[in-house]
């Protein structure tokens, strides 16, 4: 986009914003009835809420898929590339039609209505995409869960929601190793009695228990069922999905999103930052983001934003480094990948593995690269700019959260300039505001806490059945404000800098874990009293996991239960929550009313133990000194 382009959506929105939003709706959507009305959003406590269109009805899945029919049914909709390079398929816009109305009318079949939900625990296989697509389309809200969580995480959020159709696979594979989906499913409904209905992908071929009555394979009854289903007309605030994501307290939130604003956000940041250059085509493009559909970079720009667009997406269900470093520039050679989104842990990763990887594949297809996730240090960006992306393409920085719904922070290729690290500057609509602790609004170059003052249509909009949670997290600590849980500098340009987040969650290679999450699946092992955890820096990861853990009286430390503790927490939530380091602590650092003082937990695991800073007001100062003592890093 060119810079005076970028200027006239500014200009247009500050002459006008509904007027801006409306139009942006009516001409990127397609509504069965148009909104009349754009935003309605209060951010204050007598008066919260927010809503968006909320005169239009429209359907997304019809956006996704039957809208392009006329113009590109025979285009690919979704290349899908499997764990072995070269296992895979093209899935054109024609045949997505069919087999998500077909997916709908199954999920019809075993009763599910609009507003029913759905949960669905898959592999990255175009099987996941149609699953979703088939809730949207007959109203049903889906719930994905991340393949790589435990029967336990899966069972949580499966009766957090209550949903009652579970879509699985018989097993996932990646990186050459099968992962159990279905046995994890089966473990995990032994607490759900409301699941009736197990609805099975074929992936890998393993043997698998089937329940009778509960679990149909998708293969059986894939062709029992009509081939069209009608997209059912949906309000434009009808919810469309939940998401589970950690937070610094408690058990993690459903954050929920509805059909109409989502979609306009994902479908004008899609095209924004991915989108043609002015006069090019989509289809001249292939777009990989290799996100997992489990998280909400594979539900905004995996599936609906690419599709919303009519591009070509890629659905890659494998990793990085198998069968070796260069998969990423083997793969995206192969099927003419032009732009390329993945998130700076897997940069880092590759990037140790020397630059032979890279350059033996001809990169000269690709046009464009993004980031997501986490901070992107600069030596990571530079490689990826100048390795990768032979100096010639530029690199999308993208900040955004799963409550955001798409990008809010970001360069707009052609019109904003880059600066390594920096996610650069709002989008259009996008009000960013820095605060200190005491809430007061810092000016100018400043460094603070990151807020959006000003709702934007992708904005969740409540955590799934507890409205006041949604409130009290996000709109509580800074009254009528949004607050981010990201701490930010902004520089004498007006460019954003996130530095990570400032409340207890830990980003581990881009992943959300809520610190109370790993120390609640510690306390529950039988031989632990107390746990405290924070993140660490970690050369890949970003940050890891660093827990203190004391143990019930009489029992002895070793490393053999350290282990066992890793391993412990591994299973109970899933492998991306396992701790880097794991330190026994006869006691942890308390204020004399009982509160941990995580700030020094903080400083020790980050190597910085000369700076825990004031002890005083500490029950036991001395504990402090062990702490240090037996420190891991
Ligand atoms: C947190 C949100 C957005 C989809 C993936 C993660 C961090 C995300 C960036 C970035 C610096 C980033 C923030 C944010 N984050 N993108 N480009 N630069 N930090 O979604 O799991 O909801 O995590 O990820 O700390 O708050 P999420």
């Amino acid at each position: 986009m060119t810079p005076s382009k970028l200027k006239d959506f500014h200009d247009r929105l500050a002459a006008d914003d509904d007027g801006f939003w409306l139009e942006e709706a009516h001409k990127r959507l397609d509504w069965i009835d148009p909104p009349t009305t754009a935003g309605d959003w209060s951010f204050d406590e007598d008066d919260f809420h927010i809503r968006w269109f909320a005169d239009g009805t429209l359907n997304l899945s019809a956006n996704c898929i039957d809208r392009h029919l006329d113009t590109r049914g025979d285009q690919a909709a979704i290349v899908f590339e499997g764990d072995e390079p070269g296992e895979g398929y093209e899935v054109s816009y024609r045949t997505l039609h069919e087999e998500v109305c077909r997916f709908a009318n199954v999920l019809k079949s075993r009763g599910v209505k609009k507003g029913d939900r759905v949960t669905i625990y898959m592999p990255m296989i175009p099987e996941a995409a149609y699953a979703m697509l088939a809730c949207a389309r007959i109203g049903a809200i889906h719930s994905v869960v991340f393949g790589g969580f435990s029967p336990d995480s899966l069972s949580g959020r499966i009766t957090d929601c209550e949903s009652t159709v579970l879509v699985t696979a018989d097993s996932g594979s990646r990186g050459g190793k099968h992962i159990p989906l279905k046995a994890n499913a089966d473990t995990a409904l032994e607490h759900c009695p409301d699941v009736h209905s197990v609805i099975l992908v074929r992936r890998t071929g393993d043997e698998i228990p089937v329940v009778e009555g509960r679990d149909i394979w998708w293969h059986d009854v894939r062709d029992t069922v009509d081939a069209d289903c009608p997209p059912e007309p949906m309000a434009a605030e009808d919810p469309l999905f939940i998401l589970y994501t950690s937070g610094s307290t408690g058990k993690p939130k459903g954050v929920l999103h509805t059909t109409g604003g989502y979609l306009l956000w994902v479908t004008m940041t899609y095209d924004m930052l991915f989108g043609p250059e002015d006069g090019g085509k989509v289809e001249d493009d292939l777009f990989w983001c290799t996100a997992d559909v489990g998280w909400i970079t594979g539900h905004s720009y995996v599936v609906s934003g690419p599709l919303s667009n009519g591009a070509t997406t890629v659905m890659f269900d494998g990793v990085p480094n198998y069968p070796d470093p260069g998969r990423f520039w083997e793969t995206s050679k192969r099927l003419g990948v032009t732009i390329f989104y993945t998130a700076p842990t897997a940069i880092r990763a590759l990037m140790r593995e020397g630059d032979d990887w890279v350059t033996k594949h001809d990169r000269s297809q690709l046009r464009l690269l993004g980031t997501v996730g986490e901070p992107i240090n600069p030596e990571a960006w530079n490689w990826y700019s100048n390795v990768v992306g032979e100096g010639r393409c530029p690199v999308v920085d993208t900040w955004w959260q799963t409550e955001t719904g798409g990008v809010l922070i970001a360069p707009v290729p052609g019109a904003v300039e880059t600066k390594p690290g920096s996610a650069t500057r709002p989008l259009p609509g996008v009000h960013p505001q820095l605060v200190d602790s005491e809430g007061k609004v810092l000016e100018g170059a400043a460094e603070g806490n990151l807020c959006i003052t000003a709702s934007w249509p992708g904005q969740m909009r409540t955590v799934y059945g507890d409205h006041e949670r949604f409130f009290q997290t996000y709109f509580s600590t800074y009254p009528g404000k949004y607050f981010t849980g990201d701490g930010c500098r902004r520089d004498e340009d007006g460019y954003y800098w996130i530095t990570g987040r400032v409340d207890d969650v830990i980003n581990v290679s881009g992943h959300r874990m809520g610190t109370a999450e790993v120390e609640s699946a510690l306390v529950a092992h039988p031989k632990v009293a107390e746990a405290a955890v924070v993140g660490m820096p970690h050369e890949l990861k970003g940050q890891g996991i660093y827990a203190y853990v004391t143990l019930n009286a009489g029992e002895a430390d070793s490393d053999g239960l350290r282990e066992e503790l890793r391993q412990w927490v591994r299973k109970e939530i899933g492998p991306i929550a396992t701790p880097d380091a794991l330190q026994f602590a006869p006691a942890l650092p308390k204020t004399r009313s009982g509160k941990i003082m995580r700030r020094i937990l903080r400083k020790i695991a980050e190597g910085q133990p000369d700076q825990v800073g004031d002890t005083s007001t500490l029950a036991d100062p001395a504990v402090v000194e062990d702490l240090k003592r037996n420190a891991l890093v």
